[in-house]
């Protein structure tokens, strides 16, 4: 990207943080975890990472913030390298049109969650990472894993967050002690719930998370630390199921693979040619953020990004 594309870029990044400063209904900011409903929802930063790591940003881009099931995407990878498509036994690859901590389809599919993205795909990843291995060692992993991504050390798991989730996780406990039911549930439930909070609980700025994105762009320069054709297959994922029951909504507004979390965070992927990183706290009815959702359709229409062309 030339000189002049790079200022478009930015004047257009400029553009989306002031519109989004003059918005009035911001969504609502998660308050089943209680940390997470004591975050502002003024805040808001959009960040944009090009393969070769030069990142333009605006709005609050230094600020940490949840990722929460942001943190289901790097964690599927770290899984996929060590199971391969064995995982695939244990979760599925369909969009769920359900809520993200829906427990229906799980009864209903004898235990094998719909997908990775789901809460009880995601807890069901997370526990397969986990056989054989303390939970300290598959959080160091993951934290290394996504410093590396970043190629930023400065990335940690807030205590504060997890230790919030875990006492209202009376869900995702059911989800999981429900796959235990199933047979799909290699440790106790206690012990893959606890990983799993911590892994929902990293944080990281906007500018850090769209810096870790560049791994799944595929594209020349970007660091390369999954094969080409998994990387292919994450986003296939994060397109069809990354924002849950809001999967379609997302895919018709921004035409690109994305995945949310509660903490008001998503990470999207122009395959090719950048890694985005918006966060605005307030979520919309599908506990996708509200305003970052807009912020990326915006983008994508003034960059003709959209992988549908
Ligand atoms: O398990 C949970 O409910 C949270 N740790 C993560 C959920 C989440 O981020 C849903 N995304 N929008």
């Amino acid at each position: 990207m030339d000189a002049l594309d790079i200022a478009r870029l930015q004047g257009i990044l400029a553009q989306i943080e002031h519109d989004a400063a003059q918005a009035t209904d911001r969504g609502q900011v998660a308050t089943y975890i209680p940390e997470l409903a004591k975050i502002d929802p003024a805040q808001f930063a959009i960040a944009v990472s090009l393969p070769d790591g030069t990142t333009l940003t605006a709005g609050d881009a230094a600020v940490p913030f949840s990722i929460q099931s942001i943190s289901k995407v790097f964690m599927l990878a770290i899984a996929l390298g060590r199971l391969g498509d064995q995982l695939w036994q244990r979760v599925g690859r369909e969009p769920s049109g359900l809520a993200f901590n829906s427990i229906l389809q799980l009864e209903r599919e004898k235990g094998i969650p719909r997908n990775p993205f789901v809460n009880a795909g995601a807890i069901a990843v997370t526990d397969a990472v986990l056989a054989g291995h303390q939970p300290k060692d598959v959080l160091g992993e993951l934290l290394r894993f996504i410093r590396m991504c970043a190629e930023d050390d400065d990335i940690h798991i807030n205590k504060s967050v997890a230790a919030s989730e875990q006492a209202t996780a009376h869900r995702n406990i059911a989800l999981a002690e429900f796959m235990a039911a199933e047979g799909n549930l290699r440790n106790p439930a206690a012990l893959t719930i606890g990983t799993y909070v911590h892994q929902c609980a990293v944080e990281m700025t906007c500018a850090q998370l769209a810096r870790a994105g560049r791994f799944l762009t595929n594209a020349a320069g970007a660091p390369r630390l999954v094969s080409p054709a998994r990387v292919r297959r994450i986003n296939a994922l994060m397109m069809m199921c990354g924002h849950y029951d809001g999967s379609g909504e997302f895919a018709y507004r921004a035409g690109l693979p994305g995945k949310s979390g509660v903490g008001g965070g998503i990470l999207a992927i122009a395959p090719g040619r950048a890694s985005i990183a918006v966060w605005s706290p307030g979520l919309n009815e599908r506990g996708n953020s509200k305003l970052g959702s807009a912020a990326i359709e915006t983008l994508t229409r003034e960059t003709g990004w959209s992988v549908f062309g």
